[in-house]
């Protein structure tokens, strides 16, 4: 026990073995029971970004645990082509199509209004949807690309889509960071986004790969507070990231990297694997509330200044701003409308 701990924190230190498909082969044969099979007959849950990649890997595992999978991507044709192959490949799977942009505030606030209108209660989301434009790019409601995909999108749609979580009796939302978040630190130092302008990107040349980093360290400080917020509906709240995984986004957006690193990089089943497990078996969390291959992890490492809850306050101001949604007080707790 005390050895496979001590030699999964060493593959957690030493990124390139834990981040690969060495860590998952490793850990699996000590990280906890899967769910079992069919742990989600009865529930129902919503994948975004689920057209391709890991998010495709999580809505046909959420499948083939008997879930109803809301498949939500911003293209209609891959939409029905995602959930078509789910279909095929699981026999009874229910999967429904969504179609939405979730950059784009407005059509998230109706799209929300949309699905609100359809189900009773929803039992999980995984915010997985991300992107790494090389230029700045804007949303129609003026927000740099990244900001509006990984944080205020997820953000605003955790908050519309709350009463149908609370009506599950038991729910969990997955914010799907990345491991580079550690690349950024944490709202404590003057390197941390300070004002809006900053978190928008809009100050010097734009660097796609340093914005993705800090737009992934704002979702696990989101998904912290926002555990905190909701500890009391049951409904749990985490971020985690996949390890480095052979996608059409890395292909993409890191082509060299996947070069060098191909012959290690986990296939999408493993990359998420962590997600769907945390939706299936609700672990118990602690604060930090971020996982990585179905353990928790350190949301900074030791020589990084651990957070200043001003500098979150601040950072959740903003965001509340940007969304027009509850903002969270000093203990988390959301105060009054913007
Ligand atoms: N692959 C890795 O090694 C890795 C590592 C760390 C973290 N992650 C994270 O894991 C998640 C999935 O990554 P991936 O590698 O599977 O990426 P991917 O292959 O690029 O897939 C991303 C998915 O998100 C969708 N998407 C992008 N922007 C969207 C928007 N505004 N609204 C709705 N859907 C949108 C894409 O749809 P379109 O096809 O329409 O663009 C696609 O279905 C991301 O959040 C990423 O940051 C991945």
């Amino acid at each position: 026990m005390r050895f496979t701990r001590v030699l999964d924190g060493a593959l957690d230190r030493s990124v390139a073995l834990g981040y690969t498909k060495i860590g998952s082969r490793l850990r699996r044969t000590w990280w906890p029971p899967d769910p079992r099979p069919n742990a989600m007959a009865g529930k129902r849950v919503l994948v975004t970004g689920a057209t391709g990649g890991i998010g495709e890997a999580i809505a046909r595992s959420f499948a083939e645990l008997d879930a109803t999978v809301h498949l939500l991507g911003r293209n209609a044709d891959k939409v029905r082509r995602a959930a078509g192959e789910i279909r095929r490949a699981v026999p009874g799977a229910v999967v429904i199509d969504e179609v939405c942009d979730v950059s784009d505030l407005d059509a998230v606030r109706a799209w929300c209004d949309d699905l609100d209108a359809r189900i009773d209660e929803l039992h999980g989301v995984v915010h997985n949807a991300g992107a790494m434009p090389k230029h700045r790019v804007e949303t129609p409601q003026g927000h740099e690309t990244q900001l509006a995909c990984h944080v205020l999108g997820p953000h605003l749609m955790t908050e519309r889509l709350l009463p149908l979580l609370r009506d599950a009796e038991g729910a969990s939302v997955v914010f799907m960071s990345s491991g580079g978040m550690y690349t950024t630190p944490s709202p404590a130092s003057g390197r941390y986004p300070q004002s809006a302008d900053d978190m928008e990107s809009k100050s010097g040349d734009y660097n796609g790969v340093r914005v993705y980093a800090r737009t992934k360290r704002m979702q696990v400080v989101l998904a912290d507070a926002w555990a905190s917020r909701l500890s009391g509906d049951d409904i749990r709240v985490e971020s985690m990231h996949p390890g480095w995984v052979e996608t059409p986004g890395v292909a993409d957006a890191l082509p060299v990297f996947r070069v060098v690193t191909r012959p290690l990089l986990r296939d999408t089943a493993d990359g998420a694997d962590t997600a769907v497990w945390l939706v299936a078996t609700r672990p118990e969390s602690a604060p930090g509330h971020f996982w990585h291959d179905r353990a928790q992890r350190p949301t900074t490492f030791g020589w990084q200044r651990s957070e200043d809850r001003q500098e979150v306050v601040r950072f959740l101001d903003a965001v509340s701003s940007m969304t027009g949604t509850m903002r969270f007080n000093a203990n988390w707790q959301e105060t009054q409308h913007d």
